[in-house]
């Protein structure tokens, strides 16, 4: 049985940073994310007795440092007495570098597995296996602005408002292609351990959700870039606190966000956020989107830039 998913990257906007239980990657806070349109990572899946082991394909190399990773979500998906699996991953942007590859790569997998073995389960159960495998893919079957909420002993999923209700664009400078130094699974549990911030972080994160969530359902532009701005730099600061710290930043990454606040300044409507690593996503409203782009390109350091709308979840592309 083969089957393809595609599935797009989501941009957090109050982050999730931190686990509560490692073991069944369960998040230590809620999230609100966005779900983009443009970017995505197409995954097919193909169950084989005749292959001796599995295989995994990344952008037509083969990848033995994610395998064991996709392994495990396949059991988890598949039950661990599964047939051998051939993975085909291709995503058309770079990866690894902190635009969000895993949240797309794993949602992909979870719906093209599940349909390759001739499962059908609904999008909660893909959701909650998609984020045993990475705590951000969970949001990525879901369209538009998507809220994780941290249960007792589960995460609940849903889209908070659809993307036609209020269409925005992000646009992404790129500040390097290099994969990241430190996986942000390991980085948050460097910070859960060693942060003299985290405990407050936990603590006040249902404040952020809270005024993100007023922002969403009004469409205030300018309550959400507050937020998701504030939300952004404590989280990042929970990072640099931490031992040994944490810094995915580098100088573009800085100037970046000078120029956003620069637009603003001038009255442009656009935010910035950046996660686990050196990457800045402005937000900003479609009309907006050419200016965001030429200023960020403009800016020394930035080797490229993408721009993206908001778009759907995660589907199943072909089963046979
Ligand atoms: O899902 P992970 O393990 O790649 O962690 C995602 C962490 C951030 O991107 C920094 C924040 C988020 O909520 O997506």
């Amino acid at each position: 049985m083969r089957a393809i998913a595609k599935a797009q990257p989501n941009i957090a906007l109050i982050k999730y940073w931190g686990k509560r239980d490692s073991g069944r990657n369960l998040p230590a806070v809620g999230s609100i994310s966005i779900t983009l349109a443009e970017l995505f990572t197409e995954m097919s899946v193909k169950l084989d007795e005749s292959l001796d082991s599995d295989q995994l394909i990344v952008n037509g190399n083969a990848d033995e440092r994610l395998l064991p990773r996709v392994q495990r979500c396949l059991d988890d998906v598949l039950g661990n007495r599964r047939k051998a699996a051939r993975v085909v991953s291709q995503s058309n942007f770079p990866i690894a570098a902190g635009l969000a590859s895993s949240a797309s790569a794993f949602s992909a997998l979870v719906v093209a597995s599940a349909a390759a073995g001739g499962q059908n389960r609904t999008t909660a159960e893909l959701a909650s296996l998609a984020g045993q495998a990475s705590g951000s893919a969970a949001r990525s079957l879901y369209e538009g602005f998507v809220e994780l909420e941290n249960c007792d002993d589960h995460i609940s999923v849903k889209s908070i408002r659809p993307v036609d209700e209020w269409p925005l664009s992000v646009v992404i400078a790129i500040t390097t292609t290099s994969a990241k130094a430190i996986s942000s699974g390991d980085a948050m549990e460097i910070s859960r351990q060693t942060s003299p911030f985290y405990s407050r972080w936990v603590e006040q994160q249902s404040v952020d959700l809270n005024a993100a969530r007023s922002a969403i359902a009004a469409r205030d532009f300018e309550q959400l870039a507050l937020i998701a701005e504030h939300n952004c730099l404590k989280m990042h600061s929970v990072m640099w606190a931490s031992r040994p710290p944490i810094i995915y930043w580098n100088t573009a990454t800085l100037d970046c966000m000078q120029v956003v606040r620069e637009l603003r300044s001038q009255g442009v409507a656009v935010f910035f956020t950046i996660d686990a690593g050196p990457q800045l996503k402005a937000v900003c409203l479609p009309e907006d989107e050419s200016r965001v782009q030429d200023a960020l390109a403009a800016t020394a350091g930035v080797c490229n830039t993408m721009i993206s709308g908001l778009g759907a979840g995660a589907t199943l592309v072909a089963s046979e």
